[in-house]
């Protein structure tokens, strides 16, 4: 690993060489394969990660044993600093939706750095803010919203996170599972199935080989963002 490839890296984007060059040193690499767990939720927290290529979900099971999906974190987000920062346990569960390679940064070096270099505190709560800034998204979409608003918004959120957006369209290439829509959109695989093929044959969108395209990512957005 080089300085270089950190320095793509959201959280690092201000340091020099030499600062980076203190970082590798402090990190370690981890290799993950698809579905292998990698936090469990209320275990106590020790490291942090930050993900260098794959994808991630973070999810928590409620009370009648259903997984709800929070979020999709991939290549340059990080994950793991809140027990770290709280001192509570996990707050979430972390599984590997695909092969990942993580830096591994522990409790120790990543309050250091937060205390040595102010800049990645700062890049650290812009990024936190726009987690919450999602999470209330999340939230009003899920208690305001009918079921077919609730799966739009799931799909607006993905976009927004890793769809390629060309021409007015948004191409959702490696979409989740049908199952993983659901725990994202609260909602069960029939509906998502049922949502999808209404909003097919209304025109928002496009099934094309494991893909889905939204058409026209303003109007799609202007009808159910709200
Ligand atoms: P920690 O609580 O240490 O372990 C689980 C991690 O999941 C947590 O740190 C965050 O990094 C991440 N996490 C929890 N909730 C969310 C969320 N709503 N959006 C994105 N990441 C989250």
């Amino acid at each position: 690993m080089n300085s270089e490839f950190l320095k793509q890296i959201p959280l690092f984007s201000e340091l020099n060489d030499r600062d980076l060059e203190k970082i590798i040193q402090v990190a370690t690499k981890q290799r993950y394969h698809k579905d292998n767990i990698i936090l469990i939720e209320e275990e106590v927290g020790s490291t942090m990660f930050i993900i260098l290529s794959g994808r991630v979900k973070i999810s928590r099971i409620s009370d009648d044993g259903r997984e709800v999906i929070l979020s999709i974190l991939s290549d340059g987000d990080f994950f793991g600093e809140m027990s770290l920062l709280d001192g509570y346990t996990r707050s979430a569960n972390v599984t590997a939706i695909e092969e990942a390679e993580l830096l591994v940064i522990r409790r120790e070096e990543f309050l250091q750095m937060l205390h040595d270099y102010p800049q990645i505190a700062v890049n650290l709560l812009k990024e936190l803010a726009q987690r919450i800034r999602k999470s209330d998204e999340h939230i009003k979409s899920l208690s305001l919203q009918d079921a077919t608003g609730r799966v739009a918004s799931t799909l607006l959120r993905i976009a927004e996170d890793s769809g390629v957006f060309r021409k007015g369209q948004v191409e959702i290439a490696e979409l989740p599972l049908q199952q993983d829509l659901a725990n994202m959109a609260g909602t069960s695989r029939e509906t998502i199935s049922r949502v999808i093929k209404t909003l097919s044959d209304e025109g928002y969108l496009k099934k094309q080989s494991g893909k889905i395209i939204i058409l026209d990512y303003e109007k799609f957005q202007l009808r159910f963002s709200k």
